[in-house]
């Protein structure tokens, strides 16, 4: 196997740690991305991966900000090598029902949710076309493939993010870059455990499967996306919902 450089936006969240460790697995040196503001806490799970046997870097911006994005990009490729693969798994939500929602709620998703990825993928894609090989994955999700009541800001990131993917998939195609979402279903991580039990039962009521996702799950098609064989895939959006929405 070739050993790759790996960056995770939002690397040390619920779904980011599972994927972190499943690229170390595959034998890639990992980058945990995450808020300057949380570096204390972020040091203590690299301190904490470690016991458990990994061994990640830290990588610190705010993803809605397009110069802190260059800048860690910059001081990466110094300490750590070109980046040829990039997950973009930052994300929030703001939910309420749209009457209500404020333009700073909508402003806030989409500048995180989607505008990360723009200025995170900005700073990478053209090293990875001028070295013929590259991996960008998108965490989109199945909100933005049949939208949510409630999520009007997080369902118009995420069904965006994926246009970002096909645009930017036919881009990368003849250098060896691909490009692919992943659209999650309702997974077992803070984000999903934050809706109201209620809202949450009857949720997980309407999944085939009869249960919440695991972030293993999201992350071992991760790595399925990242392997070498894995080239005559781009432009897909790959579901992981429990059979919650076949289209
Ligand atoms: N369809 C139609 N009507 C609905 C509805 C739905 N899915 N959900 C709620 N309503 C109705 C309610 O019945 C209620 O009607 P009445 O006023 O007639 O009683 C009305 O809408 C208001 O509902 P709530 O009492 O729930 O309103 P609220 O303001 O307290 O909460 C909400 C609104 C914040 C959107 C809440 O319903 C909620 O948290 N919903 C879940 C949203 C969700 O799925 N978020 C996903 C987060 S995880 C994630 O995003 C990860 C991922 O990628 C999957």
């Amino acid at each position: 196997m070739i050993r790759r450089t790996a960056l995770i936006s939002g690397g040390t969240g619920g779904l980011g740690t599972a994927m972190c460790r499943a690229l170390a697995d595959a034998g890639h040196t990992v980058v945990a991305n995450d808020l300057p503001s949380l570096e204390t806490q972020c040091k203590e799970w690299q301190a904490k991966q470690r016991d458990d046997g990994y061994a990640f870097e830290l990588a610190f911006a705010d993803v809605t900000d397009y110069d802190a994005c260059a800048a860690m990009v910059e001081d990466l490729q110094a300490r750590v090598g070109t980046v040829e693969i990039l997950v973009n798994n930052a994300g929030i939500t703001r939910d309420g029902v749209f009457k209500k929602m404020s333009l700073e709620r909508w402003q806030t998703v989409l500048d995180a949710s989607l505008g990360g990825m723009f200025n995170l993928t900005r700073q990478v894609f053209e090293g990875m076309l001028e070295g013929g090989w590259g991996r960008v994955i998108n965490i989109s999700s199945l909100n933005g493939q049949k939208g949510q009541f409630g999520q009007a800001n997080y369902s118009a990131a995420k069904a965006g993010a994926h246009g970002l993917t096909m645009a930017l998939a036919q881009e990368g195609a003849r250098n060896g870059v691909t490009v692919n979402s992943i659209s999650p279903g309702y997974i077992g991580t803070e984000m999903v455990m934050a809706i109201p039990e209620d809202v949450r039962n009857s949720i997980v009521a309407q999944i085939p499967v009869g249960r919440l996702g695991e972030p293993d799950e999201i992350a071992h098609v991760v790595r399925f996306l990242t392997d070498e064989k894995s080239g005559f895939i781009t432009g897909a959006n790959i579901d992981i919902n429990g059979g919650q929405w076949m289209h």
